[in-house]
């Protein structure tokens, strides 16, 4: 390649500002291009950030400034977007989900690699100090055979954020592919599956109890795992005070739990405790909780650290010609589980994901 930067155009300028924000951090990327079709946060952010604008996005597509594509724009459009920018010769983040339906995804993970482009899928989760230590803790077998995963997020979220030009496509199962566990709980699905493995099967159900939604603000399910663990997943966006995610994984030898910090590191070889009490040291919840609005009430409270992380991760994967830390194809499962509890739901029975 001619030059050192990954240049980013941001598609979608909603949580697409922290993408341009995490462009313009990132080291060994650079922002050039912004698109959206509504002028009132195209401009303003092509002002701040002095890069092109564009209304159109197939004509961004052909600005030959730019070397990466970040799709930010609603979740039932992303793969139709990424896979116009695979044949556009552009590299890729794409927003979680990376799409809502799983036969367009692995289309695109089909396209992506006949094109030779890197394309990467978000999911923050994935980039978090502790999330990632507990899932070294797994690799290296500290848990031995995992036996449990829950996995619960209470969230809340108001009735204004599926309302107005922007919160429309919001709980709808044309753009939003579902609700709750779509939308909100696919980070929660993806952590477990990638902490624990593949799931074989689920049992779900969801409902609306709290919203003029039209998908679901409620679900439940129950897993089974390829290695053979059982585990239970609720989401909600109707939790009164909106609660952290909380995540309980056990095995044989060993049981994690965390929430927004560790709460709970026992080993049984950790007799004496002192392994958990260095783990604290670094992972539980520090003294002082900081003020204010968390990502469990204000889906704009989520930082844009974990987006830097992926876009420095893709210009290293571009210049080295490696895969990026998350894959699209690795994205993909999360969509498969997605899926799978909302077929289970309607049709009243368990689920084979194969
Ligand atoms: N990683 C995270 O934590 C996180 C957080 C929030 C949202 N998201 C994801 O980001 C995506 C966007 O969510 P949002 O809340 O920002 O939605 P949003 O509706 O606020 O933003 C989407 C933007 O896309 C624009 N858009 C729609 N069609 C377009 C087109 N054809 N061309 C150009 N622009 C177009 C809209 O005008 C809008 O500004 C979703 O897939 C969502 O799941 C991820």
């Amino acid at each position: 390649m001619a030059h050192h930067e990954l240049r980013f155009g941001v598609v979608g300028l909603g949580m697409g500002k922290h993408h341009c924000k995490a462009a313009t951090e990132a080291e060994g990327c650079r922002l050039v291009a912004v698109c959206d079709i509504d002028e009132d946060r195209l401009v303003p952010a092509a002002k701040e950030h002095n890069v092109t604008a564009y209304r159109s996005y197939a004509e961004m597509l052909r600005d030959p400034e730019v070397d990466a594509v970040s799709v930010a724009t609603p979740s039932g459009m992303h793969a139709d977007m990424a896979m116009e920018a695979v044949a556009a010769g552009k590299h890729l983040l794409v927003e979680k989900p990376v799409d809502i339906d799983v036969a367009k995804v692995r289309a695109l993970v089909q396209a992506i690699q006949a094109s030779g482009v890197k394309a990467a899928g978000v999911f923050q989760s994935r980039t978090d100090p502790l999330n990632r230590r507990i899932k070294a803790a797994i690799e290296e077998g500290r848990l031995g055979q995992i036996i449990g995963v829950h996995a619960l997020l209470p969230w809340l979220r108001k009735d204004s954020y599926f309302q107005g030009a922007h919160g429309s496509w919001k709980g709808t199962w044309g753009m939003d592919g579902g609700g709750s566990l779509m939308n909100q709980g696919v980070h929660t699905v993806d952590l477990i599956q990638w902490l624990a493995g593949r799931v074989e099967s689920v049992f779900g159900a969801f409902g609306i109890y709290a919203h003029d939604i039209e998908a679901e603000d409620k679900t439940a399910a129950f897993l089974r795992f390829r290695n053979g663990a059982l585990g239970t997943l609720s989401t909600t966006t109707c939790a009164i005070g909106g609660l952290s995610q909380s995540i309980l994984i056990h095995g044989d030898k060993g049981t994690i739990q965390k929430s927004a910090h560790l709460t709970a590191w026992k080993m049984a070889d950790d007799e004496d405790g002192q392994e958990e009490a260095r783990l604290m040291q670094y992972y539980g919840a520090p003294e002082k909780r900081p003020e204010g609005e968390t990502v469990a009430t204000d889906p704009m409270a989520v930082g844009a650290k974990g987006h830097t992380f992926e876009m420095e991760d893709l210009a290293i994967a571009v210049r080295e010609g490696r895969d990026p830390y998350i894959t699209i194809e690795s994205a993909m499962h999360a969509v498969e589980i997605v899926n799978a509890v909302y077929e289970s739901g309607r049709e009243r029975r368990e689920v084979i994901i194969d």
